[in-house]
């Protein structure tokens, strides 16, 4: 029984709790916890895990529940964890450059842990202020700064985990060399759960980078901005290369009651963070392209303020265009494909009615990383032909459905669409080794043949 494990104020059965904790900010449809569970130990969560494995309970962990594809959603009576309470930061160490804390630490707290050592945790998302670590790992967060520090896997240099089977294992222990065979911490990097919890992390950290500026350009064919991105690549040293399309612009626009920087008429709009001492060579090339018509517009922020108010204008699409409950696709392909990737999607989406957006584009660029978010079809049916032509063109060029929001529920079938079999039959094989009961996080993913 949980009352044998936790205190009585440690479990949550009510309807309130049930929603806030068994979804993820995306999922709309009804939840079913059989309860929330706030553990405030490790050992509270063995004990957890071996009475899921004596009573055939199912385990939902749960973090911050900012995700995007249901991979915190519990609609099949599991019992949810809550690794809220498990959210000490427990050593900054600045002379190894690196963190400790427990799974449930949020994001901005570490970022701002590291920053009173003058330090830097410098993967970065708008959901910072309340996704936790553990989540982070679990699904290999990446966020606005990929380009030029990668994503969450490349600052995890500890892990401590409670596998499906209850073994406590310390991977990888805080080195920043490790050959040792099989690197067991990246497999729980990106596993959404599904084969142990995630208890402790251990995580890099770098220097500060020296004073940065934002740039906004504005562009009405994407191929101008795939060769200003190309001409700037090899010359500026790049912190970010976000870019986002006119419907999109205007949805933050209206939303937040902001006059716009430039004119919001352009087709493609891109947000360049780079170093401040480099802004003379930056703006060369910006004002030769605008001498040949290629960039349409620019503005470069000159304080930290303005910094920030650029900034805002991409972070603030997810939370603008909400209203529209948009199918959310989080699609990658390779550079060479993203001019012809893009007519594709103009072509199968367009809209019969264009005074009014049928999708939104926006999304880390400079990773081939873009986020389209569609507004729902009416007729279903002709809403998943369209997706289908989508994934074949994706799968045609060995793109993926899922560049950093994960797979979950949501994106099942099309992972199973998208990748090859003997993979994903590895993958269960592994699944099996760490969790023979399939306890932890059940049908994310993929469905275990039982
Ligand atoms: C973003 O890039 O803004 C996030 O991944 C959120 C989203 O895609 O909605
Ligand atoms: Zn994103």
């Amino acid at each position: 029984m949980l009352s044998n494990i936790f205190k009585i104020e440690q479990i949550k059965y009510d309807d309130n709790s049930a929603n806030e904790y068994g979804r993820d900010w995306t999922y709309k449809g009804s939840v079913n916890p059989k309860a929330i569970v706030f553990p405030s130990s490790k050992e509270q969560i063995k004990e957890l895990i071996s009475f899921a494995n004596k009573d055939n309970e199912k385990i939902v962990p749960s973090g911050g529940r900012t995700g995007l594809s249901w991979g915190a959603v519990a609609t099949q009576n599991e019992i949810v964890v809550s690794m809220e309470k498990l959210n000490s930061i427990t050593n900054v160490d600045n002379e190894e450059k690196s963190l400790s804390c427990q799974a449930g630490a949020i994001t901005q707290n570490i970022q701002n842990a590291a920053q009173q050592q003058n330090l830097l945790y410098p993967v970065n998302f708008a959901s910072s202020g309340s996704s936790h670590i553990g989540g982070n790992v679990a699904t290999n967060a990446g966020g606005v700064k990929v380009i030029k520090y990668g994503s969450t896997r490349n600052w995890v240099s500890s892990l401590s985990v409670i596998t499906g089977n209850g073994t406590e294992l310390h991977l990888n222990k805080g080195l920043k060399k490790n050959n040792s065979a099989y690197d067991l911490r990246n497999l729980f990097i990106g596993s959404e759960g599904t084969l142990g919890l995630i208890t402790d992390v251990e995580l890099h950290l770098c220097k500060n980078p020296p004073k940065l500026k934002v740039l906004l350009v504005s562009f009405n064919e994407f191929e101008s901005l795939q060769k200003f991105f190309n001409k700037i690549f090899n010359q500026i040293e790049l912190y970010a290369f976000e870019f986002f399309c006119k419907n999109s612009l205007c949805a933050v626009l209206e939303k937040f009651k902001i006059k716009p920087p430039l004119s919001p008429e352009m087709n493609f709009y891109v947000i360049v963070e780079f170093e401040a001492v480099e802004s003379e060579k930056l703006l060369e090339i910006v004002e030769k392209m605008y001498g040949e018509k290629l960039i349409r517009d620019a503005v470069i922020a000159s304080s930290e303020k303005q910094n920030l108010e650029l900034w805002g204008l991409r972070e603030n699409i997810s939370e603008s265009i909400a209203i529209f409950n948009p199918v959310k696709y989080d699609l990658s392909i390779k550079r060479q494909h993203l001019n012809s990737f893009i007519k594709e999607i103009k072509h199968i989406f367009k809209n019969e009615d264009s005074s009014k957006p049928s999708y939104f584009l926006f999304g880390h660029l400079g990773d081939n990383n873009i986020h389209l978010n569609l507004i729902p079809e009416p007729n279903k049916d002709i809403g998943s032909q369209k997706e289908k032509r989508l994934f074949d063109f994706l799968k045609r060029h060995n793109g993926s459905i899922s560049a950093e929001h994960g797979i979950g529920l949501l994106k099942k079938q099309s992972f199973k669409f998208m990748n090859n079999k003997n993979e994903i039959d590895l993958m269960m094989m592994i699944k099996k080794d760490f969790d023979p009961n399939n306890i932890m996080n059940p049908g994310k993913i993929f469905d275990l043949k039982e």
